[in-house]
């Protein structure tokens, strides 16, 4: 078999930095050079702040930078070293065009592609990283192949990434399971044991799951879309124990006790945010439409319509509870991030939020561990306009939650950061007008001792009814 010595990864984001530097880790024999177009993230992670916060990623960044693992905005060079090149850039939702609002843009896709067949000098193995719509490597294959003579040939993977951010360093160390997908054709199971090869210095073998490369590609939309659901499903649960008095976190505990179901992934939130979620969903239906499928795409589809209904429904209830109105009351937003432990605030539910509160003409006092600023009033901002100057009317940002809350008639929790669970909420609730009220979308507070010190709580999927 080939044995892989040089790896390219194209793409320095939140998947191909984390996965090769885990890789550059693990493996001492192998060089790995990781680049961008991007200057400035190429520069980030060159440096001692690296561009984005992943618990543990620094010391391994640290330990094998300038060893065995390089950063670079010098693609051409490092295609051309590279025996295999993982193609991990962005994926986005299309904005415009054939499919928009629902189909993945594969421009970044495309353009990498052609830059491997361009400037690659022998053979090489090329590994889709990217989620993609299944069959997108026929489109990449097509394109390295008119490019390819009988000096250089391209084998072509797919090999989907599953990490979670915030959990990145320690889903890469110890997967449930990497997924190689290849053509099975002699040269393709050549190069699928090629990449089972680098897994394999510190993946045991039984995790590593080879198929072919359709069902690879259609497994980490399903295992997304799959994942969502389970979300999507205890939210719509959590309305109706606020209208019934059922317990939200009773009902998962008791069917997660089902070997079948399992506990996990069973949490009621103010929703799903992240960069895959909805986009991967999206991505699915926008598939079964063009396949012919429309009752499968419908249904997918629920599961993003139920999202946005949850935020809604989240947003209603805080208005109604203040009185119906929340013109000019100050409200502290507790996180901003789409999850903990993670600086990452793509498709947060807290985007969703204080966009309506701010339409709402509330004033927003937003505080979270590790989102900027910058990125705060860039993601409250309409797209492509620079109205940070209206915004800083209803928008400030404090540094910790006790500044946040000063003055605040309302406190809302949009991320589980575990430092809210450990605040001095008697000090918080002093500073507060009253009554003072706390919305826990996140049901990570102890809600009956907050009653105790004078709060009024409410929490998603806990009873709402009888307080309201
Ligand atoms: P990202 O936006 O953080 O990073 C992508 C990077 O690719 C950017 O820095 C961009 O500048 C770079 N890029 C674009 N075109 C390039 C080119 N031609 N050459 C070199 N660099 C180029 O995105 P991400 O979150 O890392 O996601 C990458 C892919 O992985 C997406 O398809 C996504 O769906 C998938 N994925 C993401 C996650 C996640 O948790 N974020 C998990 C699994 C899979
Ligand atoms: C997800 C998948 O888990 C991962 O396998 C894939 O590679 C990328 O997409 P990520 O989006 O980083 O990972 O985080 P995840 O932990 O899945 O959380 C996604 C969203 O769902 C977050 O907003 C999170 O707060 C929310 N969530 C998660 C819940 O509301 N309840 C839960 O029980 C779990």
């Amino acid at each position: 078999t080939t044995q892989v010595k040089k790896i390219c990864c194209l793409g320095a984001g939140y998947v191909g930095g984390p996965t090769c530097a885990v890789i550059a880790y693990k493996c001492h024999d192998i060089d790995v050079t990781i680049v961008d177009l991007n200057e400035a993230r190429i520069d980030a992670w060159n440096s001692d702040l690296l561009p984005i916060y992943e618990p543990g990623l620094d010391k391994i960044v640290f330990e094998r930078r300038g060893k065995n693992l390089f950063f670079t905005t010098q693609v051409e060079q490092a295609v051309i070293e590279a025996d295999l090149i993982f193609v991990s850039v962005n994926t986005p939702t299309k904005k415009s065009g054939l499919g928009a609002g629902f189909a993945a843009d594969l421009a970044y896709v495309e353009s990498a592609t052609r830059k491997i067949a361009n400037v690659a000098k022998s053979s090489k193995i090329v590994v889709e990283k990217s989620t993609v719509p299944c069959r997108t490597a026929e489109s990449m294959r097509t394109i390295l192949e008119a490019n390819s003579n009988e000096n250089i040939r391209f084998d072509i993977l797919s090999n989907p990434e599953f990490l979670a951010e915030g959990t990145a360093i320690t889903d890469l160390l110890s997967p449930d399971r990497v997924l190689i997908g290849g053509l099975q054709t002699p040269d393709g199971i050549r190069a699928q044991q090629a990449l089972v090869e680098v897994y394999a210095h510190w993946v045991p073998t039984d995790r590593i799951i080879t198929t072919n490369l359709w069902s690879s590609e259609l497994s980490k939309l399903a295992a997304n879309a799959l994942l969502a659901q389970r979300i999507s499903s205890i939210n719509a649960l959590s309305a109706i124990c606020e209208a019934t008095g059922a317990d939200i976190d009773e009902v998962a505990y008791a069917c997660g006790r089902d070997t079948r179901i399992g506990p996990k992934f069973l949490k009621a939130s103010v929703g799903f945010g992240g960069s895959c979620f909805q986009k991967d969903i999206l991505n699915l239906v926008y598939l079964s439409e063009q396949l012919n499928l429309p009752e499968v795409a419908a249904y997918w589809k629920q599961v993003v319509d139920l999202n946005d209904y949850q935020k809604k429904r989240f947003v209603s209830h805080i208005i109604k509870t203040l009185f119906n109105t929340i013109t000019n009351k100050k409200i502290a937003v507790l996180g901003f991030a789409f999850k903990k432990d993670t600086g990452d605030t793509r498709e947060s539910a807290a985007i969703t939020l204080c966009k309506d509160f701010i339409q709402e003409n509330a004033k927003v006092r937003i505080y979270d561990p590790k989102v900027s600023t910058e990125q705060i009033f860039f993601d409250l901002s309409a797209p492509g306009v620079d109205d940070h100057e209206s915004l800083n009317k209803r928008v400030t940002i404090a540094k910790s939650a006790y500044e946040a809350s000063e003055d605040a008639d309302a406190i809302v929790i949009t991320t589980e950061w575990d430092e809210f669970k450990e605040l001095d909420y008697t000090k918080i609730y002093e500073k507060m007008h009253k009554p003072a009220f706390i919305f826990d979308g996140r049901l990570i507070l102890d809600a009956e001792k907050l009653r105790n010190i004078g709060f009024r709580v409410h929490t998603i999927g806990k009873d709402f009814i009888n307080r309201c």
